[in-house]
């Protein structure tokens, strides 16, 4: 029997790149670049499988990919998908739970660290040869331990970020979620709030929501408002989730403390961009899964659904 055609726009590891020759016909694109849209429209005029990390999987790309059955993303955000559209075309999109929440869980307790003792702006200071004897500058930061820590999103990142902060840093932890999760407060011993009793009140604020039409700029002016003056706000999920401009102004006047940032609303984040500039905003290129043993098992996650999606044999993480 021929085996169907996949092509992955980014480069695999070879384990992974073997797996999926055993049961495709695999091409892939051989840079480690951003592979251009138009060079993408025609490599898929003839595939049934695709693999992609970001690229928009709408009408226009469906158009041009008659054969096409499944996309596999490796990620665990699909914001790129156009669920609709590829419910009209009968393509089948999958993508990468579970096998990230520690490591993107661990990125967002070192985003509170970084921020709350101010590491990255001591460390450029360090560097520069600035510690000086006779230098009694105390460079105070805030604890992270026993403070309030405010989770928006409840899913799997969340309850893994949850179980951090309460036993890693015996936070007070509470979470605001579309709906309540009782079983997840019992087993993690964590309170639920609304969101403006969640805002105003936590000394660290993670937003940890997926983007979609709801949660576009789901914390802008009115939630900066309603923060402590001493808030940390934390959001390694998708920089759209954020009205940039009104954190930045927060920021400025003070209405937050500080700010950790894996995500911008435009990425690669503009060199212009004040949040670059200012002391007090950890910045980072969205990194919050980028361990080489986290991206492994994602990409390999990917692998394997999309071959279970293809041949119907196994089961695969749809959208
Ligand atoms: C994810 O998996 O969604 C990460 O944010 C990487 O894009």
């Amino acid at each position: 029997m021929t085996k169907q055609k996949v092509f992955s726009e980014k480069q695999l590891p070879q384990n992974i790149q073997s797996y999926l020759e055993e049961h495709v016909d695999l091409k892939v694109w051989d840079k480690s670049t951003q592979m251009p849209r138009e060079l993408l429209l025609k490599e898929i005029k003839d595939v049934q499988g695709l693999i992609t990390t970001g690229s928009a999987i709408n009408e226009e790309l469906l158009q041009q990919a008659p054969e096409l059955k499944a996309v596999s993303t490796i990620s665990v955000g699909y914001n790129h998908f156009d669920t609709e559209a590829m419910r009209k075309y009968k393509v089948i999109g999958t993508h990468t739970p579970y096998v990230l929440d520690d490591t993107v869980a661990d990125l967002v307790m070192a985003l509170m660290l970084s921020a709350a003792r101010r590491i990255p702006e001591l460390d450029a200071m360090t560097k520069r040869g600035e510690w000086k004897k006779g230098d009694d500058n105390p460079r105070f930061g805030v604890d992270v331990h026993h403070k309030k820590l405010g989770i928006i999103g409840m899913g799997r990142i969340g309850e893994t970020i949850a179980k951090r902060g309460k036993n890693g840093f015996d936070m007070e932890v509470s979470y605001f979620n579309r709906s309540r999760k009782p079983e997840v407060e019992e087993k993690l011993h964590i309170e639920y709030k609304s969101k403006d009793d969640l805002l105003s009140e936590s000394d660290f604020i993670v937003l940890m929501v997926p983007l979609s039409p709801e949660t576009k700029h789901f914390i802008g002016e009115k939630e900066f408002k309603q923060m402590k003056n001493s808030a940390i706000f934390i959001n390694a999920s998708r920089g759209q989730t954020v009205d940039e401009q009104a954190m930045i102004e927060a920021l400025q006047k003070g209405e937050i403390l500080a700010a950790g940032l894996d995500v911008f609303e435009q990425e690669p984040v503009e060199p212009t961009n004040p949040l670059l500039t200012m002391k007090n905003v950890v910045t980072l290129p969205h990194i919050g899964s980028a361990t080489a043993e986290t991206r492994n098992a994602m990409a390999m996650l990917a692998a394997k659904n999309l071959v279970a999606a293809l041949t119907g044999k196994g089961t695969y993480y749809s959208v």
